[in-house]
């Protein structure tokens, strides 16, 4: 909370058994316990999804849509992303921080791929990063990964292609679509990365492609046969308003909560209910109380 230290003004974590869920650890994880994923933005945001257990904190390069209001992923800059992992990975004590490489901080050379993923570990303290892209990615992937740097995939609808596919549109419908979604996720695999999100593919495909791998599959609208699933965290928490695509189920509805909360706030400030007196320091030490300067003020102290 602004104001008090990072625990809460003093109330001690619980002893906890979890350690750092690491790539390694996530990779063995291939049809065992389902892998659990979520954005995060920022440090709250982490802190939360982290303590209730969560195993990934994706700081995907959506924060242009959902944080930024933009309406595609495409302008979002490499230093945005190391910003917004930074303070993610400040409340991450046992989630894996993986980094979402922007549009355009890798698809230049091996060499600009590097280079940037090693900003995000460097400067971000992302745990790994993610690439958008297939075949044509995979030779950027085993340069990464070869520098000791785990990466996560990311085939099927790839939103920085938004022009490209004409839209957020559901990818590999047709045999031939639903095949080059196969071997673009075998060609990140070959190359190293430790697991591969599938985007807004039929869950048939999605089944496919998670038999065919021997790393897990992360699914986002890809059905529920993959070896783990991912959620925007706005999403998830009811708080986006307006269109809401299809998988994207929301488990509470804060949004609501939090505009009832607003009106709330609103009406106490305008009819002087907030800030009460268990809102307020001790008087200062002056000796005469000072006058109250407002209506609301007056009646307040009346009531003390
Ligand atoms: O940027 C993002 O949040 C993502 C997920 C939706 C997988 O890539």
């Amino acid at each position: 909370m602004y104001g008090s230290s990072h625990d809460g003004g003093g109330t001690a974590r619980p002893a906890h058994p979890r350690k750092r869920v690491t790539a390694p650890l996530l990779r063995d994880r291939k049809g065992n316990a389902a892998i659990t994923m979520v954005t995060a933005y920022d440090f709250t945001m982490a802190r939360i999804l982290d303590e209730s257990g969560v195993d990934m904190l994706l700081v995907g390069d959506s924060l242009g849509m959902v944080v930024q209001g933009a309406d595609t992923t495409i302008p979002v800059t490499l230093d945005e992303v190391s910003y917004h992992t930074r303070a993610v990975a400040r409340g991450a004590r046992y989630a894996h921080v993986v980094a979402d490489m922007p549009f355009m901080s890798f698809q230049l050379s091996s060499a600009q791929a590097l280079e940037n993923a090693g900003k995000l570990m460097k400067e971000g303290m992302a745990h790994s990063v993610k690439l958008e892209g297939g075949v044509e990615i995979a030779e950027h992937v085993e340069r990464i990964t070869r520098a000791g740097i785990p990466v996560v995939g990311h085939v099927g609808l790839t939103p920085q292609s938004f022009h490209a596919l004409g839209g957020f549109k559901v990818q590999g419908k047709s045999e031939e679509a639903a095949r080059r979604i196969l071997e673009d996720a075998l060609a990140l695999e070959q190359a190293g990365a430790f697991t591969i999100v599938l985007e807004a593919v039929p869950p048939d495909v999605a089944a496919e492609v998670t038999r065919a791998l021997t790393v897990p599959t992360i699914g986002i609208g890809a059905g529920p046969e993959c070896d783990g699933q991912v959620l925007v965290c706005y999403d998830l928490f009811g708080m986006s308003l307006g269109h809401r695509p299809k998988f994207a189920k929301a488990f509470a509805e804060l949004g609501e909560a939090m505009q009832v909360a607003t009106k709330q706030y609103i009406d106490d400030v305008r009819s002087g209910a907030f800030p009460a007196a268990e809102h307020c320091y001790a008087e200062s030490s002056k000796a005469a109380p000072s006058a109250p300067r407002t209506k609301r003020g007056a009646r307040k102290l009346a009531a003390v």
